[in-house]
């Protein structure tokens, strides 16, 4: 942070909210701060992102907290977000605009992007449209889709278009900022030398960190000629991409280079680029090269023990030099490349003829690796096709992958190998040619844009919210775009999430033991070493749980804790109590577990069918006569499609609190679950064996959720409840990420099997479709999952003979579980895939077959459900419109003519979102309303507040049924003391149901006030509550909502399962690299027809969000599981969901004009969970755009694509030759690193 100082035996920094500086005497270099420094602003202070300021270069940094040595901010300042600005004292313009900008949801990410966007405002106040792109690069959201964040930055820019009106916001004051503490102020002159011009090149120092050498390079670039920085340029392209600029500021050049991991993109580039790396230690100094044998440590050319990197002299590039970087990742930013690669041809004076050559990888190997033998023996010669030839095919012999090599992908990483060869060689083609036209012919026009990376341009969206009613009284809130009642608060990190609650008195941490094991007895289970470790208080088994271990949810009893047999990896086996949470965790990996492997390891959907092992229960719904229309269509199409699962990552892990209130057995949880009632009786009641009045579970808010804290949820915190009332004192469990990703299961993965039968001019006249969904060990919610799929099944299109069965696999995974949308994403795209097929079949467009199949106007679904289709219909059109949709499809078959190995894509979807919960009893709410004396409500319901705004909405609706202003409404948080019974926040309907329930109060309250108020017509609140008072009123109602008429019948298929539909339809556009894999979502347009808003701003932020989430498990999100079972995506590293650089850079939303739904609060729609299947239309873009680098390739049979289209699929599905060049492995020679399930 502050590189000049001078080494001290005293630390000291300023943690700037309070402007407190800290200081320790005697530090050593080990020193790690915690208990020493006061631990608790630490705790608190630096669980986020940061600002660092640092005195020498008086710049900011943004700094991930978890990833700062204490030691490195001796010195420095530090500002968190609760330095920045609060409600209490001032809140900073950037709290304010991300707040009013609608950027905050859960707002767990919330204190994070504040921090990166205050950072950036600090070093450029007026900041260009890149550096905010580049400064929200490692930051990620899982709620908002991350437009209205871009928005709210953009109010800063001043090149960007006015979005919002100025007048609105606190203005930026640079002047009024948090100063540098004077007392950190020192009068040395901190200039210790970084960079040195040598004449032979650029000398860095080894303690810069990536970000000083990124900043350093780009200055150089611009004062030497371009033959000189060659290699200059690569690397600063890849500083550009490598991880994001919080990692960038703290990782130094030094330890990138020592550390030498196998992805290092830096080190191919240096390793090419013929480096040096000056060391020292107590015997002198010396120099080493930066080559081969330094990078696979070989300890001839190695530091010696004691000796430091001081700095890496990289040479100027010389002419007739070319250096380039190629990487490929599977998110565009912010992701380790699957392959990167530095390649460097010098050429001598003209000729054309290779003199030196030098190709390093990464990624393919324990660290980078250099096909030296290929270069050597392509010395001599000329930079032509033959050599190219050659050249794949000795890079190929020399860098070989084995087929089980680790990370899997081997055969897309071959690909890659050459691919990125084939760019060099074109780039050089084409620079040789600028060089000297006459002797080199350069590159062909349609191979051109095979040199350009697929930039994120700048991003800018649209919102057309619909026109309010004129009639409308201007103080009721209803239909208008109010902020998220927590908008500030998220910003000013002032929000209480469940682990934000103050550690109480005797608190224990507890920490599960889980299995190795996928399927396997277990012989015995050792826990006396566990248990002698300090601090451990007991370890809870199921010996303890006797009697109350198993439940049922449905029909297949299951276990809270398993210690015979295990059936996944991840079973939750025993847990550990401890006084802290790293006593607790270090204790759980003590914990001795020998196993006896079983047999049958059923993973995959496949093997399940193989070993015909389903759960319970298969569902079907048949229509009209499917056997009979396939005897009369033209033509019959056959096909399959998978689907991967899909990882919540809500970005507040499980979270449960539970406190033994001491008398009568009473217990309060704090929890972050969806289902508070559930928690309430069915586990921890049923658990303690005590009656549910004893137990409160209270919920304030959830840090995300999206389907995934109910099952798991449940039964932690019945473990949880069980040791604190055990040994009588509050319990807390926090999972860490990676245990959350490996415990709670997610979306299913779904197999889907097809046949259409259908006219020559596109008509589907039969539909049989068979989906098989991959539910892991336990039911969990398995059936209903499979169950709203099949009822899903037919989309937006009437079939005229439908029949769809569908099976819930049962497999050796963790249990799969609700995640948004809730089986209608895989449902409706196996029928999506099954009409893009069609489509290609009849030689026509998937979009002229979508609409020719569509529901017009009055229909029947195939569960006789009645269904107006007009607003379906009425967004496809508005889409098709909005988006241009036949000029661009037009746009891009020019484009895609014009380049070979870049191709676009456009694809158009409609939705039709039925919404309801198949059951009346579980639609059913309730709320309470009271009236305090001074006039103020207190409105509690039973909805759960997970970034959704439905507390938002729920004050509106009491606004407007009061009539009263919302500032005279608070809600405290969903209890199931206040409101009992409450059913479980999902489907969409949270403010639906919840909304009726609270106006059913508020109209209850009124009606007997009416009196009063009639009699007082110009009172306040506060007069006429105590009138009422006066006059023995009750100021106090509960509201209920009994819950939609619905209904279904599994015998005959037949029923009302849903209340309304939600209509939408999404167009989409993007490019691939046919060399890479590479896609970039160039532009989406959303057609929505949401009935009347309740609050447009939070339902484009469902809508938008949704989408995203859709875009991220259609297209990169991608689970990876050994073939024993353990899931190796664990975390931000290795599961990627889509950042800021994947939004599309055009976003247009727009609503359909209001429409009545008279059944529903103020005739308004659920729009939670509709977006997220949209995201499928970025899909069948990519889909698009293969199928037309195929046919350019005159390859015209059937394309079978999988989701996620990954990288990996869209560049493997590009076939060419390089595809046809690299080694396959025989099916079965080998095992493979991972499989998919
Ligand atoms: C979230 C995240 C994302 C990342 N993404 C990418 C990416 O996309 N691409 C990529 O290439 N890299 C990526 N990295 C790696 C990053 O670039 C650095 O390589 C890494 O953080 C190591 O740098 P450091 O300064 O933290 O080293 P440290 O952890 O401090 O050091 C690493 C090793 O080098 C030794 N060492 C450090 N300095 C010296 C010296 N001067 N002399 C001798 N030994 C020394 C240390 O003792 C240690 O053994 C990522 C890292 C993280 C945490
Ligand atoms: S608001 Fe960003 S993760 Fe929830």
């Amino acid at each position: 942070a502050n590189p000049g100082r001078a080494p001290a035996q005293k630390m000291e920094f300023a943690l700037g909210g309070w402007s407190h500086v800290i200081r320790e005497e005697n530090v050593s270099p080990s020193f790690k701060g915690k208990n020493k420094l006061e631990e608790t602003v630490l705790e608190s202070e630096l669980g986020d992102l940061v600002c660092m300021q640092s005195l020498t270069l008086q710049l900011h940094y943004p700094a991930n907290a978890c990833l700062l040595p204490i030691c490195s901010l001796h010195g420095a300042a530090v500002t968190t977000v609760e330095g920045v600005g609060s409600t209490k004292a001032r809140i900073h313009p950037v709290q304010e605009r991300v707040a009013k900008c609608h950027g905050t949801q859960c707002g767990f990410c919330t204190p994070g992007m504040v921090m990166s966007i205050y950072t950036l405002l600090r070093n450029h106040p007026e900041p260009t449209l890149d550096q905010l792109t580049d400064a929200l690069g490692g930051n990620l959201c899982r709620c908002t889709g991350y437009r209205p964040i871009i928005d709210a930055c953009k109010t800063f820019c001043k090149t960007s278009p006015k979005l919002f009106s100025e007048e609105e916001f606190l203005p930026l004051d640079p002047t009024q900022e948090l100063i540098f503490p004077p007392e950190l102020m020192v009068s040395s002159n901190h200039t210790a030398l970084f960079t040195n011009d040598f004449i032979l090149g650029l000398t860095l120092g080894a303690g810069l960190s990536l970000a000083q050498v990124k900043e350093i390079l780009a200055e150089v670039i611009q004062k030497l000629p371009e033959e000189k920085t060659q290699t200059y340029h690569a690397l600063l392209k890849h500083l550009g991409t490598l991880a994001g600029c919080q990692i960038r500021n703290m990782a130094s050049l030094g330890g990138h280079i020592v550390s030498r991991h196998l992805d290092s993109d830096l080190n191919p580039l240096l390793a090419v680029g013929n480096c040096t790396l000056n060391l020292l230690s107590k015997e002198g100094e010396r120099q080493i090269p930066l080559n081969e044998q330094f990078l696979t440590k070989c300890p001839s050319a190695d530091l010696k023990p004691g000796e430091i990197l001081v700095s890496v002299n990289i040479p100027y590039s010389r002419k007739w030099e070319f250096v380039s970087a190629f990487r490929q990742a599977q998110r565009q930013q912010n992701a380790l490349a699957i392959v990167n690669s530095g390649m460097r041809v010098f050429f001598g004076e003209g000729g054309g003829i290779i003199r030196e050559l030098s190709i390093a990888y990464g990624g393919v190997g324990p660290t980078t690796i250099c096909a030296k033998n290929s270069c050597q023996k392509l010395i001599g010669r000329p930079w032509n096709e033959e050599m190219l030839d050659a050249a794949c095919r000795l890079i190929l012999d020399e860098v070989s992958l084995p087929g089980w090599a680790p990370g899997g992908k081997v055969e897309f990483k071959r690909t890659l190998l050459i691919s990125f060869f084939f760019k060099f060689y074109l780039k050089v083609s084409q620079i040789l040619k600028t060089m000297d036209p006459v002797r080199y012919p350069g590159l062909a026009d349609k191979y051109e844009s095979a040199l350009e990376d697929l930039h994120s341009r700048n991003h800018w969206g649209t919102s057309k919210y619909q026109v309010g009613n004129p009639k409308q009284l201007p103080q009721d809130p209803i239909g208008r775009p109010i902020m998220h009642l927590s908008g500030i608060k998220h910003t000013t990190g002032e929000a209480i999430y469940c682990d934000d609650m103050p550690v109480l008195d005797g608190e224990l941490f507890l920490a599960f033991v889980t299995s190795s094991r996928a399927h396997a007895e277990i012989v015995s289970i050792d826990l006396s070493e566990a248990l002698s470790l300090p601090g451990v208080v007991d370890i809870v088994t199921e010996e303890d749980l006797r009697g109350v271990n198993s439940f049922c949810l449905l029909i297949e009893p299951e276990k809270l804790l398993e210690t015979q047999e295990v059936s996944c990896v991840g079973q939750l086996v025993c847990a550990v109590v401890a006084d802290s949470e790293v006593q607790a965790k270090q204790a759980a990996k003590k914990v001795k577990i020998v196993y006896q492997d079983l047999e049958p390891v059923i993973l995959t959907i496949e093997e399940a069918i193989r070993h015909h092992s389903f759960f319970q229960g298969e569902r079907k719904l048949e229509y009209g006569n499917v056997d009979e229309a396939f005897k009369v269509v033209d033509q019959i199409l056959e096909g399959e499609i998978h689907m991967g699962g899909q990882e919540h990552f809500y970005m507040e892990t499980q979270s449960m609190l539970a406190v033994p209130k001491g008398e009568d057995q009473e217990m309060d949880v704090y929890v972050s679950s969806q289902f508070p009632k559930y928690i309430q009786v069915t586990w921890v009641a049923a658990t303690l064996k005590v009656p549910a009045n004893k137990i409160m579970c209270h919920v304030k808010r959830v840090g995300g959720a999206f389907g995934g804290k109910v099952t798991k949820t449940g039964i932690m915190a019945a473990i949880t409840a069980f040791a604190a009332n055990k040994h009588g004192r509050p319990v807390r469990c926090i999972l860490e990420r990676g245990e959350d990703m490996l415990i709670t299961g997610g979306r299913h993965p779904y197999l889907g099997k097809y046949k259409a039968g259908f006219m020559n001019d596109g008509r589907i006249l039969a539909l049989d479709v068979e989906h098989y969904c991959n539910g892991g060990s336990t039911l969990d919610e398995s059936l209903f999952v499979l169950e709203t799929g099949v009822l899903k099944v037919d989309n937006a299109y009437k079939f005229p003979n439908l029949r769809c069965q569908g099976w819930a696999c049962k497999t050796n995974l963790p249990s799969n579980t609700a995640l948004r949308g809730f089986g209608f994403p895989q449902s409706g795209l196996i029928t999506e895939n099954c009409i893009t097929e069609v489509a290609a079949k009849c030689g026509l467009s998937p979009e002229k077959v979508r609409m020719m199949n569509m529901y017009k106007e009055i229909d029947q679904t195939p569960y006789k459900q009645e269904i107006d289709a007009t607003n379906l219909i009425q967004c496809w059109k508005e889409c098709m419109a909005m988006s241009s949709y036949s000029l661009r499809k037009v746009a891009v078959e020019k484009f895609n003519s014009e380049n070979y190995w870049k191709k676009k894509g456009l694809a158009m979807v409609p939705l039709k979102f039925p919404v309801g919960f198949g059951s009346t009893a579980a639609c059913q709410a309730a709320a309470l309303v009271h009236i305090y004396l001074d006039g103020s409500v207190l409105v509690t319901h039973g909805g759960i507040e997970m970034g959704q705004g439905v507390h938002t909405k729920m004050i509106q609706v009491a606004s407007r049924e009061l009539r009263m202003p919302m500032s005279n409404v608070h809600l405290r948080g969903t209890s199931t003391e206040t409101v009992p019974n409450a059913n479980v926040s999902g489907a969409s309907l949270v403010a639906d149901l919840n909304g009726l329930a609270v106006k059913d109060a508020c109209q209850t309250l009124l009606k007997r006030l009416e009196p009063i108020i009639s009699k007082n017509p110009k009172g306040t609140w506060k007069d006429w509550a105590q009138a009422a008072y006066d006059e023995s009123i009750s100021l106090s109602a509960t509201g209920y909502f009994r819950g939609y008429e619905t209904h279904m019948n599994w015998e005959t298929g037949e029923g009302h399962p849903f209340e309304y539909f939600v209509f939408g339809a999404a167009c989409s556009e993007v490019e691939i690299d046919c060399l890479t894999g590479a896609h970039k979502n160039i532009r989406t347009d959303i057609v929505m027809d949401i009935g009347h808003s309740i609050n447009p701003a939070l339902d484009v932020g469902q809508i938008e969000g949704a989408f995203i989430q859709g875009m991220g498990l259609y297209t990169i999100e991608e689970l990876k599981y050994s073939p024993q079972g353990v899931l190796y995506t664990r975390g931000p590293d290795q599961y990627k969901i889509p950042a800021v650089s994947d939004v599309p850079t055009e976003l247009h939303v727009s609503f359909l004009p209001p429409s009545q739904n008279s059944n529903t609060l103020y005739s308004s729609k659920g729009l939670g969970e509709p977006g997220v299947f949209l995201g499928c239309s970025v899909f069948f873009a990519i889909h698009d755009a293969v199928r037309a680098a195929r046919q350019e390739r005159g390859l015209l049979g059937p394309l079978k694509l999988d989701s996620p289209l990954t990288p990996e699929k869209i560049r493997m599905a590009c076939e060419d030759k390089f595809t046809k060049m690299i080694p396959r492995d025989e099916p079965g020679s080998y095992v493979p690193w991972n499989i998919p399930v």
